[in-house]
């Protein structure tokens, strides 16, 4: 039978910049959690709802919605996926591993696109209905090296890189300060790990950080 040893449910968001390592790091913290007999769901955003995913096809498409537009798209996305697939995952006491949420939208469209924030973390509050993560995790890492990786990834794909990935430098050096403020002022909430290592190293310091809070928090 499966441990689901934690007394309550779990909630980890894996954030950072495109091409920091998120989806590969979602994926092995996941296994090594299974491994250790922890019920894991995982999820990521834009997305893991039928609505979430079709408006991850809109946003990262190349076609250019206002600022707002794309704000609101991610929010609603985030509103389905925090009603149909992590409130009932945290009330079944699962561990949620979610590849970006709320702070990305802090990142991208408050410090990257300049939206304020206080709207930001308004909207974010009514999407999320008031739910945080336990922990979040920032992968940091050089934005030259990341958004290279990033788009060598997408090039391999056969794909021109999305809208995001296509942004100048400057905005990815915005987005990357940006989660580096909201991770600094909440040291509660956030490890900052960094990611320009070889990858089974990042795995284990996450591993690692995930547990600790674990141990703590059940
Ligand atoms: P994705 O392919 O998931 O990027 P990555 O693999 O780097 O995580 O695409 C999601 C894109 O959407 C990514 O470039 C960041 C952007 N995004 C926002 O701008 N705001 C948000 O709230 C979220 C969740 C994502």
């Amino acid at each position: 039978m499966k441990k689901s040893n934690n007394k309550r449910g779990f909630f980890i968001t894996i954030e950072g910049g495109d091409g920091v390592g998120k989806t590969t790091h979602c994926d092995l913290l996941s296994e090594s959690l299974r491994k250790a007999d922890f019920e894991v769901v995982n999820v990521r955003e834009p997305g893991g709802t039928l609505i979430g995913e079709q408006i991850r096809e809109i946003v990262k498409n190349n076609y250019t919605p206002s600022a707002i537009t794309e704000l609101l798209l991610f929010e609603a996305a985030r509103s389905e996926l925090i009603h149909k697939v992590i409130t009932p995952a945290i009330y079944n006491k699962k561990i949620i591993i979610a590849d970006r949420f709320m702070d990305s939208t802090v990142a991208y469209q408050g410090y990257g696109r300049g939206i304020p924030l206080d709207n930001i973390n308004i909207l974010n509050k009514i999407s999320t209905n008031n739910i945080t993560p336990d922990l979040s995790i920032l992968l940091n890492s050089p934005v030259s090296i990341s958004l290279e990786r990033s788009i060598i990834r997408d090039s391999i794909k056969d794909n021109n890189g999305t809208r995001f990935e296509n942004e100048p430098i400057k905005f990815h050096n915005k987005v990357n300060k940006g989660f580096l403020k909201i991770a600094e002022s909440n040291l509660d909430r956030w490890k900052i790990i960094n990611s320009n290592r070889e990858i089974s190293i990042v795995a284990e310091d996450i591993f690692n950080s995930v547990i600790s809070v674990l141990d703590i928090k059940n």
